[in-house]
């Protein structure tokens, strides 16, 4: 029948040829200019050398799949049992991974949580100077002058005059801040708003509202000063004239 038309007439591919490319062994892709010479028809094409058939090289668009291969199964089978052993390790690694993290950080909460409890055991101390301290013989005192030596350790100054002595509390009477004596004005003058005591005590100058305040004094068995600053004298109640707020010697 092909063999009675013009040969000059393109050709159309057969619907059956076509289905029957899709399903059968691969051949060159059809009409094309150098698969189909001029004036031959296709079913008179001699068989060519079938080349390997492609997505883009089959006619139609549809693509022929490749004759199943047992040793070919057996190679695709191999690397899926692989992926799923190489899996099954990965979850495996993860399981163990991220459950160590669980612990350490459990185990760190725990530990934080018991230091915490564990610090309320204790309670806050807060360490001061002893209220009662020896602050040395009184030969050791020259006369007429202010005695510094204990003022950072136990806050007061030991005054030496001609009749005894007498301890002041280093605490200005204003505001509670610390005087300093000033040997070449003969006077305590707070550093913090101004205030002056005289070598007595007294106050007079800035806006300190009274004296300073005088700490027990006394001689120890051994024969040293013994200070007490828990017991206070305040000049302004008359205190400075009791028994204890001054050592005669
Ligand atoms: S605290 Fe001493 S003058 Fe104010």
């Amino acid at each position: 029948m092909a063999d009675e038309k013009d040969p000059s007439t393109p050709k159309e591919p057969a619907a059956g040829a076509a289905s029957a490319a899709a399903g059968a062994t691969p051949t060159r892709p059809p009409d094309t200019a150098a698969a189909h010479p001029a004036g031959t028809a296709a079913g008179s094409t001699p068989p060519l050398p079938t080349p390997p058939m492609t997505a883009a090289s089959a006619p139609g668009g549809v693509q022929a799949a490749p004759a199943p291969r047992s040793n070919a199964a057996t190679g695709a089978a191999a690397p899926a049992a692989a992926k799923t052993a190489e899996a099954d390790g990965v979850s495996r690694r993860g399981f163990l991974k991220w459950t160590t993290v669980g612990w350490v950080a459990f185990s760190a909460a725990c530990t934080s949580g018991l230091v915490a409890s564990t610090r309320f055991l204790f309670p806050n101390v807060l360490f001061e100077p002893p209220q009662s301290f020896k602050v040395g013989f009184p030969s050791e005192y020259t006369v007429g002058e202010v005695d510094t030596r204990w003022k950072d350790a136990y806050g007061v100054w030991i005054v030496r005059n001609s009749d005894g002595f007498y301890a002041l509390i280093a605490v200005c009477t204003h505001l509670g801040c610390s005087p300093n004596w000033l040997a070449a004005e003969n006077k305590f003058k707070c550093p913090c708003h101004g205030s002056g005591f005289y070598k007595t005590g007294i106050n007079f100058e800035g806006p300190a509202p009274r004296p300073l305040e005088r700490a027990r004094i006394v001689l120890s068995d051994d024969g040293q000063i013994l200070v007490d600053k828990s017991v206070k004298f305040q000049a302004e109640k008359g205190e400075w004239t009791k028994e204890e707020s001054f050592l005669k010697v």
